[in-house]
């Protein structure tokens, strides 16, 4: 299966004050052609500044320190991202058009001085020669899809206008209109009730299976993961710790942290009274640097060595992977290289 992005040995570095805190540690991941792939973790596991990072959009206090994201676009030969300006040519050819983006924080992606509307059809008119009319059509067009109500009125009101719900999905549709080859959804449902979420998930699906079309979604929700994601990669502390193809994470997970983070996951249906089962220990400052397994101190089946020393990627069947000494003699190292 062809890739729409190879991303390699990616490290994102911030800086708080005087210190260099490492975010990302050497993640490598591939997104496929016609797939989702869902990304998991813990808050502060580092996703969103994969993700960001992915697409060269990091604050001012971030610095990419290694990696390449090789995006194999259809119109341009292949590009490393990570190797262009930020906000040029390049960049601004592709984000939005060919890459769709929607952001956790919806003002990263909101103008409050512009209308909802005049921000999607910008993006529209940037990256197509068409005119305001046909523009204003498209975009009303895409915000009736996604279920805002009245969508002609709506259109021309100002982001404060909108309940967090309705910004959300202004942002959707600036992310969707202009049918990206791959889009970057990053917690995109959060704020929506579970009707609207289905309808913008079918919008999700229908891209991959009726356009082959690639998806990255971000959910804290593993309901959803099981129910559309052809992947997934899960992350703890910045790190991949187990990536593989969504039936074999849920059928067998083979990193404590996944199974931990699977056996705290609810069940439609569950005694709302029973207590979901929680990770021991505390979530880990990322500020602070921890020698072998980050887990080890949260995992029931540490041994002394964890703590010792760096665990590499063990191939658990063919491209699903575990970092777990566990696997250890029995599985062959992957050279993430
Ligand atoms: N601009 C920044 N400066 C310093 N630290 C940052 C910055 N942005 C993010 N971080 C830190 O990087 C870590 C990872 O953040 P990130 O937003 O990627 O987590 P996440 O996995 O997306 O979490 P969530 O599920 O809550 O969205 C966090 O500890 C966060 O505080
Ligand atoms: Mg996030």
């Amino acid at each position: 299966m062809e890739n729409i992005i190879e991303l390699r040995n990616l490290s994102t570095e911030f800086k708080v004050g005087k210190n260099i805190i490492r975010i990302v540690k050497n993640v490598s991941l591939d997104v496929k052609k016609g797939q989702i792939l869902s990304i998991v973790g813990e808050s502060g596991s580092g996703k969103s500044v994969t993700v960001n990072s992915m697409v060269n959009l990091l604050p001012k206090n971030g610095k990419i320190a290694s990696g390449t994201s090789m995006f194999k676009s259809e119109s341009l030969k292949d590009i490393d991202i990570l190797a262009q300006k930020p906000y040029g040519k390049t960049m601004r050819k592709i984000r939005g058009n060919e890459i769709g983006m929607i952001f956790q924080d919806p003002m990263q992606s909101l103008n409050p001085v512009y209308t909802v509307g005049y921000q999607i059809m910008e993006n529209i008119r940037e990256h197509r020669d068409i005119s305001k009319s046909e523009a204003r059509s498209i975009g009303i067009e895409m915000i009736k899809k996604l279920g805002i109500p009245e969508a002609e009125s709506r259109f021309d009101n100002y982001p404060h206008q909108f309940s967090g719900g309705m910004k959300q999905r202004a942002m959707i549709a600036i992310a969707m209109v202009n049918n990206p080859d791959l889009l970057i959804a990053d917690e995109p449902t959060t704020a929506l009730d579970v009707t609207i979420q289905a309808q913008i998930m079918d919008l999700m699906k229908d891209m991959r299976d009726k356009e082959g079309k690639s998806v990255i979604l971000i959910t804290h929700n593993m309901g959803l993961v099981a129910e559309v994601a052809d992947q997934v990669a899960v992350m703890y502390m910045g790190r991949i710790v187990e990536y593989g193809e969504v039936a074999d994470i849920f059928t067998n997970p083979s990193h404590p942290y996944t199974k931990a983070l699977l056996k705290s996951v609810p069940i439609p249906g569950m005694d709302k009274n029973k207590k979901l089962a929680t990770i021991p220990g505390e979530t880990p400052d990322p500020a602070s640097y921890v020698k072998g397994c980050e887990f080890a101190s949260r995992c029931q089946y540490a041994k002394e060595e964890c703590k010792n020393r760096d665990i590499p990627l063990y191939r658990i069947e063919g491209n699903h992977v575990a970092r777990c000494i566990l696997h250890e003699g029995s599985k062959e190292i992957v050279d993430e290289n």
